[in-house]
């Protein structure tokens, strides 16, 4: 390999932008953004525990849940980045019931809207664990130069024109996919840029890895129960007994087994009933990046990316990851 060489985030959205025929560089753009919002919150991240940014914002979010400071800001900075880019004429996240519409006169005219998690896992900031960011991107449906509107937001998972995410981990992470592969980013703090680290990611087709909170136990399905005794069964076959590995970060679970083969569950549960996860802005983003990397995603009945969502924040019961173990799951559910 050319040490002198690397490759920016940057430098390869521009040359992979030919994928794209009918586009003149504006998704190239969007990500681009995307990335120099993933650095400001990585920097802030990293300053957890120095400065007044950990614990909780006071406010409730639309879910019910209890805000982080970062959650805010994260959402915020994503936001503002993705206005900066002319773009994208809208942003629907976790943090605000309605789709924002901006309203300027350019951001008007853009091709694009961005569903988003502006911080995923965040309940585990105060503890110095693994975060993320999840990112979607739609062609918008209304005409350009209108108002978008909700049914911009919630199109079929299928219809995502690029999805990634951002790991804060040991290292920070962007990861993304335009239906053509996925390809890993590793931030050079040194240098301020994600450069290409991981190119052409698979995920094995088996994996040995189940990644489940099963303190939730007693309230899952009776299939998901069963499936968990049979991972915890002895086959030398198939390499049971599996290894159980939960964080608690959807992303930081997700990207592990993506690399090393396994899978995540989040099924639905009597305090659940619809699971945890939402459909528009971390289900789909993510089925898309685990089958664009050869893997699958699933909500035990069906292709996640084959549903149409009712609504911004639905939920879904979500299982994704190797390909051969979701078919397993979907086989114990029936
Ligand atoms: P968020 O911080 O965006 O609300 O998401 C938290 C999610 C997800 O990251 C993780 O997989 C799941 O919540 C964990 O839930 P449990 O604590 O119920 O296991
Ligand atoms: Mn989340
Ligand atoms: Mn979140």
């Amino acid at each position: 390999m050319n040490s002198y060489k690397i490759t920016t985030l940057n430098d390869f959205v521009t040359l992979r932008q030919k994928d794209f025929p009918y586009a003149k560089g504006e998704l190239s753009s969007l990500l681009h953004h995307i990335g120099t919002a993933a650095k400001i919150v990585n920097k802030k991240i990293n300053k957890a525990g120095l400065v007044d940014i950990i614990g909780r914002s006071g406010e409730v979010n639309i879910q019910g849940e209890n805000q982080q400071k970062l959650d805010v800001f994260a959402d915020k900075v994503f936001i503002n980045a993705l206005l900066a880019s002319g773009e994208c004429c809208g942003v629907a996240t976790e943090e605000n019931q309605n789709e924002i519409v901006f309203t300027d006169k350019f951001a008007r005219k853009g091709k694009y809207v961005v569903c988003m998690d502006p911080l995923d896992g965040s309940s585990n900031i105060d503890y110095n664990v693994s975060v993320g960011s999840i990112f979607s991107i739609y062609r918008r449906i209304t005409p350009r130069g209108e108002k978008v509107t909700n049914e911009d937001f919630i199109q079929e998972g299928s219809k995502q024109v690029a999805a990634g995410y951002v790991i804060y981990g040991s290292s920070t992470m962007l990861v993304y996919t335009t239906g053509n592969g996925v390809n890993g980013f590793t931030l050079d703090p040194s240098i301020g840029e994600f450069c290409l680290s991981h190119p052409c990611m698979r995920t094995p087709d088996d994996g040995r890895i189940y990644s489940i909170n099963e303190g939730n136990y007693i309230y899952f399905p009776s299939g998901i129960k069963k499936y968990i005794k049979y991972c915890q069964e002895k086959d030398e076959d198939t390499g049971r007994p599996y290894t159980s590995r939960y964080i608690g970060s959807l992303v930081s679970d997700f990207h592990r087994n993506l690399l090393m083969g396994g899978v995540f569950l989040y099924p639905q549960n009597e305090n659940a009933p619809e699971g945890k996860l939402r459909l528009v802005y971390e289900c789909n983003p993510i089925a898309l990046i685990a089958e664009q990397s050869g893997g699958a995603a699933s909500n035990g009945q069906e292709r996640i990316l084959n549903i149409i969502p009712g609504s911004l924040h639905q939920r879904s019961p979500f299982y994704a990851g190797s390909k051969n173990m979701i078919k397993k799951i979907e086989e114990f559910i029936a």
